[in-house]
This record gives C-alpha cells, sequence and structure tokens, in this order.
C-alpha cells in the first residue's frame, strides 16, 4: 500500500497513526490518503505530458464526493456509467467536457442530462444505444459526440467476472460487426463520430493483452479511415493491475510507454479510464476483533467488518493483505479465518492468516481503496462504514457512518385494515 507505514510498531497513513481514526470515527472504517491518490493519478498525467489525452478515473472504483475532488483539483477527467456517477461528478467539481460516459445500459433520461451538461464522449455499446442516442440527442436539437466500445475478442487472463473483453461478454460491439456499424452511425443525425473505445478487463498484470487489443484497434480505425470515417480519440479503459499480494504489474508509466509506441505518429487523441490502479492501494478497510475463537479444527477471529462491508473476498476469492494496526510484542500467532457477524459462511476477508491477535486489537485490510465501499450493502441491517481522507497530519470524515435510521428511510408498513 502506497502512504501507509509502520512507525514504531504502529501502523500510519500518511502521519496519522490509524489506531486514532478507529478511536475517533469507529470501526468498520474505511480510510484514504490523499498523498497515495494524487500520485497514482500523477503517474498517469506525467507519461502523458505533452499529449492530447485524458485521464478519466473510473468513478464506479470509488465515488466517494472528496475522492472525486481530489482528483478533479488536478484536472482529471471521469468515466461514468450512471446518472448518479454524473451528478457526484458535477458536484464534486468535475468538468463536463472531461466525462466519458460508459455502460452497456444507458438510460433515455441518463443520456438527456449528460447532453444537456455537455460531456465529452457517449461510450456506445449495441446498436440499439446507437439509435437510442442519436434519437434522444434529436429530442434535445443536439448532436452526441460518440465512441464505439469494441470487443477485440482477447483474453485478459484474469477472473472470469472481471474479463470483459471475450467475444462472449455482454461488453461492446464484436470487433467483426464495427466496420459496418460505424458506417451506419456516420449517416445518422444526431451523432458525430469521435472515437473509439475499448475495455478488456480488470487487474491485468501484464502489458501483452493491452497491446493485442491495441494492435487489433488500429487495423480498425486505419480501414476506417479510408473509408472517411476518422477516429479523432483512442480510449483505452481501464484495468491496469495493482499489487495485493506478490503481483508484479507494469507501472502506468511503462504501459503508456508501450502504447505510445504502438501509435507511431498515428494523430490520435488518448484517453484512459483508469479505476483501481488509482485508489486500491490508497485505501485501507479498518475493523476490531470482536472475539477469538479457537477450536480443535480451526482458529477463527470474529471481526467487526464483514463481507457487506468488503465483498471481494466473497465475490471473487479475492486475496487482500491483513495486517495488525499494532505490533504485538506477547503472544504467539497462528493461523486465523477472519470472518464476519454475517450469517453466511462466505463471510470472510481473510483465510488462513498467521497473525498475533486478541480481542479488541485493531487490523487494517490493505489494498481496499478500489470497488470497497461502493460495493458495500446493507446486508444483515448493518449500516455502511464511515469514510475517512487523510491528509498530511489531518484526519477528515468523507462519508458518515449510516444510522439505522438512514437505513429504514423511505419504508413504510401496511395501513391498519390491510
Ligand atoms: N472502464 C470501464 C468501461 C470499466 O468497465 C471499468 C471497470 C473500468 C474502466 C475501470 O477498470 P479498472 O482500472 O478499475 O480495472 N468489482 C471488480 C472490478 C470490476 C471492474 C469493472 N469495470 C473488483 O472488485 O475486482
Amino acid at each position: 500500500m502506497d502512504s501507509f507505514e509502520y512507525r514504531n510498531g504502529r501502523l500510519h497513513c500518511e502521519d496519522v497513526a490509524l489506531y486514532k481514526v478507529a478511536e475517533r470515527f469507529g470501526t468498520p472504517v474505511y480510510v484514504y490518503s490523499r498523498d497515495a491518490i494524487e500520485r497514482a493519478y500523477m503517474d498517469y498525467a506525467q507519461a502523458l505530458e505533452g499529449r492530447d489525452a485524458l485521464v478519466c478515473f473510473a468513478v464506479k472504483a470509488n465515488s466517494n464526493l472528496a475522492v472525486l475532488n481530489v482528483l478533479a483539483r488536478l484536472g482529471a477527467g471521469f468515466d461514468i456509467v450512471s446518472l448518479g456517477e454524473l451528478e457526484r461528478v458535477l458536484k464534486a467539481g468535475g468538468q463536463p467536457e472531461k466525462i466519458v460516459f460508459s455502460g452497456v445500459g444507458k438510460q433515455a433520461h441518463e443520456i438527456k442530462r449528460a447532453l444537456a451538461v455537455g460531456i465529452r464522449c457517449f461510450n456506445i455499446e449495441s446498436e440499439a444505444e446507437l439509435e437510442r442516442v442519436n434519437e434522444v440527442a434529436g429530442e434535445c436539437a443536439s448532436i452526441a459526440d460518440i465512441s464505439f466500445r469494441v470487443n477485440p475478442d482477447v483474453d485478459a487472463g484474469t477472473h472470469p467476472y472481471i474479463s470483459t473483453g471475450l467475444k462472449d461478454n455482454k461488453f461492446g460491439i464484436a470487433i467483426t460487426d464495427a466496420e459496418r456499424i460505424y458506417r451506419h452511425a456516420a449517416s445518422l443525425p444526431h451523432v458525430n463520430i469521435v472515437g473509439m473505445d475499448c475495455h478488456i478487463g480488470s487487474q491485468l498484470t501484464e502489458i501483452a493483452p493491452f497491446m493485442d487489443a491495441l494492435d487489433r484497434l488500429l487495423v480498425l480505425v486505419d480501414e476506417l479511415a479510408t473509408q472517411g470515417i476518422h477516429i479523432h480519440h483512442l480510449d483505452l479503459g481501464g484495468g491496469l493491475g495493482v499489487r495485493y499480494t506478490d503481483e508484479t504489474p507494469p507501472t502506468a508509466h511503462s504501459y503508456i510507454e508501450a502504447v505510445l509506441e504502438k501509435l507511431g505518429d498515428r494523430p490520435l487523441g488518448l484517453i484512459f479510464e483508469p479505476g483501481r490502479s488509482i485508489v486500491a492501494n490508497a485505501g485501507a478497510l479498518l475493523t476490531r476483533v470482536e472475539f477469538l475463537k479457537c477450536t480443535e479444527f480451526k482458529n477463527f477471529a470474529i471481526i467487526d467488518g464483514a463481507m457487506n462491508d468488503l465483498i471481494r473476498p466473497a465475490l471473487y476469492s479475492a486475496y487482500q493483505e491483513i495486517i495488525p494496526v499494532e505490533l504485538r510484542e506477547e503472544g504467539e500467532s497462528k493461523a486465523y479465518d477472519l470472518v464476519g457477524p454475517v450469517c453466511e459462511t462466505g463471510d470472510f476477508l481473510g483465510k488462513n492468516r498467521e497473525l498475533n491477535l486478541a480481542a479488541g486489537d485493531l487490523l487494517a485490510v490493505c489494498s481496499a481503496g478500489a470497488y470497497g465501499f461502493v460495493m458495500s450493502s446493507n446486508y444483515n441491517t448493518r449500516p455502511r462504514a464511515a469514510e475517512v481522507m487523510i491528509d498530511d497530519n489531518a484526519m477528515f470524515e468523507v462519508r458518515a457512518r449510516e444510522t439505522l435510521k438512514d437505513l429504514m428511510r423511505g419504508e413504510v408498513m401496511l395501513p391498519k385494515g390491510h
């Protein structure tokens, strides 16, 4: 994790000892480092300096307003997939002309609002969606700038649930249909072709699949040019992996260098949509040990964080490091399963972890800044965790812990007599 380190046996985020965050805001609590987010973004931005390029943070990875605002202040663009994400970005100070709109099921009211605020580009994923965007833009007496998400049919070599660039995935238009669909789009009055995009999967730890996809896209870009259809920007999506344990993903810098080399002197603008690689290692989930339950067969540490707070281990068998917030000198290490209070066997954040624990200890689930809080739920009527951002030696609660009142808001019982 970036900007997290032990000082005198105490885990710190920037200059704040994490036990203080737990003391002040309770647990479970998400903690983000502003510095780590900024550095991860700047890795992309600096590698692209001097080019016609935009780094659009994938809002789905972490949509907290403070996170979006920190990125907006650096001039980031944003990749959104819903009206909700659009409104968040606008509220956080993001510029509409730096927003790209992805996702397979854009609704008419979402398209309307995106047109009204003047987003950069609609990343269209099907012919039916093309017709809808053209129609809605017509109703608004407007012209929508569009790109097609082309599915290049490459294997990203990642978990099947987060692999999106194969021909049997629901995403994008098949590369074999792309020429025909681009030609059709060129004949429609209310869309303007500006780009081509792809996103082949997430948590990629090799450059090769990105390069395969890019090769295929470039053949298509060149072919379309011969037909008078000029692509102004290529959007390569997100997908760059991070280190959860011993992975060695390429840096943003080396990935971009390889992309630039392949582009050669084509005058193409570039867009990237990184999510995980900006925020995953900038965040941790703090949780407290409630009880230790050691049996003849197994040792359990029952913690106050659960699958509703962080679902990645249960959903993808994802591995996230779990480390003590304060190193303990006495006692012995044992292999523990770290399980939450939710009534599901799948409710674990880690299995078989060698830890020296006592009830009351604080633990940090590492690399939880991406797809952590945003995927949390209220299962078992558990309020969602608080979120805190650290800035040097200051801590800010950037989302208050939910209350039980929040959870029951909008619910009513049937009136008497029914
Ligand atoms: N662009 C598009 C069109 C996407 O679908 C995604 C992620 C991204 C960008 C950002 O990808 P990233 O840079 O974060 O890999 N919940 C899963 C990950 C799902 C990713 C979905 N799409 C997880 O926790 O691993």
